[in-house]
């Protein structure tokens, strides 16, 4: 089985895929450093200024096409996963647990802090509005939510371990 953390920017899905990884002695793959590998580029703004957030896109459809049916394996995806229901559609079909890191828009704008290196973060009020519009959707796949609030990225390695049975 596989397990695919979803969540918006700044949840922690890579640190805490990292972890989860090591603990369950799975392979990780971290969504965005295979689109960086399959664009041949190095940062989302390249990726968009190549080919706008259309390549982003398609490139997550074909990278999970290629990881779902991947045996044993933590897949952190990208903020924006939730918007193509066909990525969870593969992942469930392959038997893929799905899990929401969850936190409230003032934590996840905090961490982020001036952090600019996201395209689709770049000003509160525009994140915001993505957030009220996406949080339903990470509902809606998620087998699982995990708050993220107050725990280390162990700490939610460990709930979401209490949370599946692997
Ligand atoms: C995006 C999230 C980013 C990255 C891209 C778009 C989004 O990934 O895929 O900048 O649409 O939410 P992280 O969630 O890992 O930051």
């Amino acid at each position: 089985m596989n397990i695919i953390l979803i969540g918006f920017m700044g949840s922690g899905k890579s640190i805490v895929g990292e972890h989860l990884s090591r603990l369950l002695q799975f392979s990780w793959v971290d969504m965005d450093h295979l689109v960086y590998q399959k664009t041949g580029t190095r940062t989302m703004h390249e990726v968009f200024a190549l080919g706008g957030e259309l390549l982003l896109r398609e490139t997550e459809i074909a990278i999970v096409k290629e990881y779902a049916t991947k045996q044993r394996c933590v897949l952190s995806t990208g903020g924006g996963v939730v918007l193509n229901k066909i990525i969870l559609d593969y992942c469930k079909q392959a038997g893929g647990k799905v899990i929401f890191l969850h936190a409230d828009f003032a934590l996840l704008a905090k961490r982020l802090g001036k952090d600019r290196s996201r395209p689709l973060f770049q000003d509160l009020e525009s994140a915001r509005k993505t957030f009220d519009f996406r949080l339903p959707l990470y509902q809606q796949y998620a087998d699982v939510v995990v708050e993220v609030a107050g725990k280390t990225p162990h700490e939610i390695a460990l709930a979401i371990l209490r949370n599946v049975v692997v």
